[in-house]
């Protein structure tokens, strides 16, 4: 079995459906969800999806090795999905290219500190762009510079809302998220 755990500080739309696309799967299962927000909605996710979860406070995540040990046990991969805090380096070290993030733009574009969630949509607007997208990555010691596994893009319209621009990001995340993921770990 290849294990996965997902980090997630958020709602964890990405963190339920990549679960519920592993939960029949042969080879790989989702072994934690584990979170910086003690009050994060992914946590209640993982509890109806009967995952295991564990939250680490921000300082402990810096500071201490408790997370680093768990998931050595626990992970061969690590799926960060809406994790809004910076990976430890001892944890980078650790899991080398077996750490993939999903950012809501065409990296190397709208990428970097600050640049998560509505913020990436706002400034996508702002700019009047024709297209965003997603892009799926390996994570390095910098925000957002990993290298690049898939890119999808959405059009854009000029009646195009950040909200509007929201949606079409989580429509491309569900549908491609999960499938690059089995695609990379089991490669
Ligand atoms: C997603 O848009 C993801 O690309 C970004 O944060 C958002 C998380 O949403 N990194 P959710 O918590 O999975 O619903």
């Amino acid at each position: 079995m290849i294990k996965i755990a997902i980090l997630a500080s958020g709602s964890g739309s990405n963190a339920e459906n990549i679960a519920q696309y592993f939960s029949t799967h042969k080879n790989v299962k989702i072994t934690y969800i584990l979170s910086n927000k003690k009050d994060a909605f992914v946590l209640e996710r993982a509890k109806k999806l009967k995952i295991k979860s564990k939250v680490f406070s921000n300082k402990e995540m810096k500071e201490q090795v408790e997370l680093l040990n768990l998931l050595k046990v626990e992970a061969d991969f690590i799926i960060l999905a809406g994790f809004l805090l910076k990976v430890p380096e001892n944890i980078i070290e650790a899991f080398p290219n077996k750490i993939i993030n999903i950012h809501p733009a065409l990296l190397p574009n709208y990428g970097g500190k600050g640049m998560y969630g509505m913020h990436v949509h706002r400034a996508v607007k702002e700019n009047n762009e024709k297209e965003t997208g997603i892009t799926i990555h390996y994570v390095n010691e910098n925000y957002d510079e990993g290298a690049i596994i898939f890119q999808a893009k959405a059009a854009l319209t000029k009646d195009d809302t950040p909200e509007t621009i929201a949606e079409k990001i989580h429509l491309l995340e569900q549908e491609h998220f999960p499938r690059v993921i089995d695609e990379v770990i089991n490669s």
